[in-house]
């Protein structure tokens, strides 16, 4: 109940866009007492929201603070699905893993698990993800797409264009795409990207799309074997990034692409895809569980899968690899 109601507060500031509202207006929209609404106001205060009061005209809010709980996040969220649940978490193992036990319980498609700190952030391939306290977007986001499990890949590569999107607006940088997931500035990682699947022989129950971006670390808080290979968007930008913004543009670049997805099948994501991606046309260098191939990389298929053409003139289809741009 408090939740909600908090909620609607949130809610009637953001179609305030910055006007006035009074405690009155307030009490109406979110059906309850002044007092009431004063205590959310005060409450908002303490979390360290900057809010403006003026007799006669009432509140607005000014500034926000950098985290990404909950009211951080519903504070100008303009979508309608993604987001709407959050389940926010100071310190957690994996916001993959409270997914997974989220998704399996139920949860409603557009959950949303952050968390300011993972203590044990895995990437692809069971790797460690280094996610510290404070400084990135540790995010797992359930989708409940009717579609077959072999379609889950595309999910990958609509979550990379959603989170190049909201990096190209909410930080005017320009990222690219690596095959299949990893999101580059400068030639350095800075967005991984895990998807994962509950699903039956025909048909997802369930995707778990893991989004880490590193936000606001210097290079110092990079530990050594990682600070030639990942970035930060403060590092690239030269300015600290708003991390409750750029989780917001990414829910919303998301659901616009979710719904075209859902409307006009893979294709506009395909294009889009493929127009930010590096690795298209050069020489790559895949190394699969199965062996090395090397080859020009030809482009994606209409499930997302890598094609490679290797000096015999073969055509591989690589469905997980690590990839190396050898030209
Ligand atoms: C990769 O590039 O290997 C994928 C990295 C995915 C990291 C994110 S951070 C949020 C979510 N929770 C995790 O434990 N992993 C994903």
């Amino acid at each position: 109940m408090q939740t909600n109601l908090r909620k609607k507060i949130l809610d009637a500031f953001t179609k305030a866009e910055g006007e006035f509202l009074s405690g009155q207006a307030l009490a109406d929209i979110v059906g309850c007492s002044r007092t009431a609404v004063w205590k959310h106001i005060e409450e908002l205060r303490k979390e360290g929201f900057q809010l403006e009061a003026i007799r006669k005209k009432g509140y607005r809010i000014i500034d926000t603070p950098d985290k990404v709980s909950q009211n951080e996040i519903l504070l100008g969220l303009k979508t309608k699905k993604l987001g709407s649940v959050v389940h926010y978490e100071e310190s957690v193992g994996s916001t993959q893993k409270i997914a997974h036990k989220l998704a399996q319980n139920g949860a409603e498609e557009g959950t949303l698990v952050i968390a300011d700190e993972q203590t044990e952030g895995r990437g692809r391939l069971m790797r460690e993800w280094h996610s510290s306290k404070g400084t990135g977007v540790w995010m797992s986001l359930i989708l409940r797409p009717a579609l077959p499990p072999q379609k889950a890949p595309q999910f990958t590569l609509l979550a990379a264009v959603a989170v190049v999107q909201a990096i190209q607006e909410v930080c005017t940088l320009e990222p690219e795409i690596k095959w299949p997931n990893d999101i580059l500035l400068a030639g350095k990682k800075v967005t991984g990207i895990l998807t994962e699947l509950q699903a039956e022989s025909d048909k997802i129950n369930s995707i778990i799309m893991g989004i880490g971006i590193n936000v606001n670390q210097k290079k110092e808080h990079f530990p050594d074997e990682l600070q030639r290979i990942a970035t930060s968007l403060a590092i690239e930008k030269g300015d600290n990034i708003s991390r409750p913004a750029l989780v917001q543009s990414i829910l919303e670049n998301m659901e616009n692409l979710y719904n075209v997805y859902l409307q006009e099948g893979f294709k506009p994501i395909k294009l889009l895809w493929e127009s930010y991606a590096i690795s298209i046309g050069r020489t790559i260098k895949a190394t699969t569980i199965t062996g090395i191939i090397r080859g020009k990389a030809l482009g994606i298929t209409e499930d997302g899968v890598l094609k490679i053409e290797d000096e015999a003139g073969t055509i591989h289809k690589i469905y997980s690899a690590d990839i190396e741009l050898n030209d």
